[in-house]
Formats: structure tokens, sequence, C-alpha cells
């Protein structure tokens, strides 16, 4: 079973192709393999506006899908040009793209380029994210997937971009990272708690089994990922928020009277649940209650760094170590591009030796968007393939 993955649901444009030997297997040792897993990153795009600007993103989709696609495909080695026959141009079907891309004059010219000259892959189904995201986004990759499915005659899946977050762990245990030798105590067992934080989410998933989701707790208000990058901007620290304040907080700060508490919100709530806003205002207030020389010097940056990333952490790892221990979690599994930071990563897993739940996170490549982490899902899930006329996108679906 091979599959062509896409996610377009925030600023990267990503295209993978993945394969495995038992496509249908409930079994925990789904054995998944990344043949290629291409992202054309728009970070410098977004940059000056300290956030993603989403009729830019679109556009960058419209621009980069037909090509990130070729990339990936070359990378499999499934990439050949057609032979050339009488019929160069099936009408019919140049009918039906028109019209499911009518709205997208660039996405249709290169689409349509792309499958003129190219053969069919040798692919079983495409799996798309259609929710959640910025919807403008979304519908990118869904509607080029949806030409795909048209031109390919395949059937097509779609796929939740949180699950997709936790099924990168499958990636990683197999294919990706070949730095886990004994792969049979490192076995994803059931039930097992799920962590996913990124630019817009932190939540915490209960997994009774595979391909099974259930939410536990999410943020009210801000994703940690959202409060690493307004914080950031705050201090005037370049876009993305989380490895610019990551890079802060590893530096010495050389004036050690300079000290910063921030609040840990909702740590002790009870619940499962998140609230980082809190968080970002109290940066603020503390900022603006600041000498501009204060302010602008290299330590108040650095402790300010430090503070915030520890508060982060220290929510993340509360919760989710208490949401394993009420569980009865028989492992703990993470994703999201806050889980790249090397910091959080490192005192989860420290944190956790006492308990001695098996841990789990992605290499930190396959933490941030990709869209080989959603091809795994599709497998994972066992999602039905829908028509693709049925697929929409869906900005803010739950699990
Ligand atoms: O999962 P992701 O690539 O996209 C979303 O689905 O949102 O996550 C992006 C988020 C951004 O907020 C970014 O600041 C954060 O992940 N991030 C980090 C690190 N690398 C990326 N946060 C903390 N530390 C990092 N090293
Ligand atoms: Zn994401």
């Amino acid at each position: 079973m091979k599959i062509l993955a896409i996610d377009t649901s925030c600023d990267d444009t990503s295209v993978a192709i993945i394969a495995t030997e038992k496509p249908n297997s409930k079994q925990q040792l789904l054995k998944i393999k990344i043949l290629s897993n291409v992202v054309s990153s728009q970070i410098k795009i977004h940059s000056p506006y300290g956030g993603v600007y989403p009729a830019l993103a679109k556009r960058e989709h419209q621009h980069n899908l037909a090509p990130v696609c070729k990339k990936a495909l070359q990378k499999a080695k499934f990439l050949n040009l057609k032979v050339k026959t009488k019929n160069e141009k099936p009408q019919s079907k140049i009918k039906k793209l028109k019209t499911i891309l009518n709205r997208d004059e660039l996405l249709l010219e290169t689409t349509e380029q792309f499958l003129l000259k190219y053969q069919k892959p040798k692919v079983n189904a495409i799996a798309i994210t259609n929710t959640p995201g910025l919807e403008p986004c979304l519908w990118q990759g869904i509607n080029f997937a949806c030409a795909l499915s048209l031109w390919w005659e395949l059937p097509i899946i779609p796929v939740n971009h949180i699950k997709a977050h936790l099924a990168a762990n499958w990636l990683t245990l197999t294919g990706a990272s070949s730095k886990i030798k004994n792969q049979k105590s490192k076995l994803i067992k059931f039930p097992a708690i799920g962590l996913v934080a990124s630019g817009g989410h932190t939540e915490l998933i209960y997994m009774p089994e595979i391909g099974r989701y259930q939410l536990i707790g999410s943020t009210r208000d801000d994703a940690a990922g959202e409060c690493f990058d307004k914080t950031a901007r705050i201090l005037g620290l370049p876009y993305p928020g989380g490895p610019s304040l990551a890079l802060q907080a590893k530096l010495k700060i050389k004036n050690q009277k300079l000290k910063i508490k921030l609040p840990r919100p909702m740590i002790n709530s009870g619940d499962f649940d998140f609230s980082f806003s809190g968080l970002k205002t109290a940066v603020l207030y503390n900022f603006q209650s600041q000498k501009k020389s204060v302010r602008e010097s290299k330590d108040y940056k650095i402790a300010m760094a430090k503070e915030i990333q520890q508060a982060i952490i220290d929510v993340l790892v509360e919760k989710t170590l208490k949401a394993a221990q009420q569980f009865k979690a028989k492992s703990i599994i993470t994703g999201g591009g806050v889980m790249a930071n090397k910091e959080l990563r490192r005192q989860l897993k420290i944190q956790n030796l006492e308990l001695k739940i098996p841990f789990f996170v992605p290499k930190k490549s396959l933490c941030l968007d990709n869209a080989a982490m959603v091809g795994a899902e599709s497998l994972l899930s066992n999602t039905k393939s829908k028509s693709w006329q049925k697929i929409k996108a869906s900005g803010n679906l739950k699990l």
C-alpha cells in the first residue's frame, strides 16, 4: 500500500509518499516507511508580519503544490514522463479539472501542466488534511488532491491534522529513525495519552487503541505555540517565536540580579485544559513596566525567554503526566511544532522517569507540519475514502 499525502493546513506546503506492508493492520507494529517527505516552508514570507498572513499563504500554496508534488514523486522515484500518444489532451477530464479549480487560476495552470506531463504514479490512494487549519489554505490542498484523484482515478482519504501529529510517532518508530534499535521494548502500547502542542492547538488525547482518539483537554484560548510566537513578538524576536525564544533561552545572563517570575496558568486546575493568554498578558505587562534600557537589553530578552519557555514546559509536563497517571496510560506519545523544543523533550522525559511510562516523541522535522504524518494517520485510523466531491475543508473541527 502506497499513499501520496498532502498537507496545506497552515503555512507549509507539503507532499509525501509513504509505504506500508500492512494496510489494514490494527496491530501496534504497523510498519510505515517514508519514501519522500517534501516541505516547502513559507517562514521568510510571513516573517515581516510576525505571523501567518492567510491570503499570502493561500497564494503560496497555489504556487507550490504542483512543484512540491513533483519533487516528492521524484525523490520516491515515482516520477515518470508520459509516453506521447495521439490523444494527448483528454478533454472531458480537463473540463472537470476546470470545475474543481475554477477559482484558482494559478493552481489550475500548474496542475494541468503537471498532469499532462507525467504518468500516473504507483500509489493506491491520496490522503489530504481537511481539518483543522486555515480554511483558505486547506482548500488549496483539497482542490489539488481532488484534481489528482479525478485525473488518476484514485480514492481520496480526508485526514484530521491533530491526529496526524500523533501518527508521526509511528513514522519515527519504523522508517524515519533508525536510532531506536530495540524496537520490541519500544512498542507503543495502549491505552496511550497523546499530547499535541502546536501553533494552533494544545490538546491532550486519550487513545484506547490504535487509530482511536478521545479529546480529554484543550486550550481555552491561545495554543502553546501561539504563546511562544506572540511573546517573542513582544520582545522583538523574529517569527516563528518558538525557535527564537528557545535560542535565547540557551544563552547565559550576565546580570544575575535580573529575576523574572511568570504565572503557570491552570497548572493546578484539576482538569486537562490549558490557557496561555494570561501568560502572554503577563509578559506584555512586565515588558511595559521596564525601563527602555532594561527591556531592550540582551539580558532581559534572555531572562524572559528562559522564563516563558519554562512556564510553558511546566504546564505541559504537569498536565501530560497527570493525564497519563489518571488514565493508566501504557505509553505517552507527543507531537506538534512545540515538541521540537529540545528543553521540553528533555524535561518531559526526565519527569516521566519516575512513572516509567514509555515516552515517544517524533524526530524534530516530523514534529513540525509535514505530509508524511498525514499519510500515516490515514493508515492508522483506517479512514474510509470518499468521492472527491464530498471532501470539504473545515477550519476548526474537533477530533
Ligand atoms: O505543528 P506546527 O508546525 O504547525 C501547526 O500546526 O501549528 O507548529 C508550529 C508552532 C509555532 O508556533 C512555532 O513557534 C512552534 O511550533 N515551534 C516551537 C519550536 N519550533 C517550532 N516552539 C518551541 N520550541 C521550538 N523549538
Ligand atoms: Zn500542525
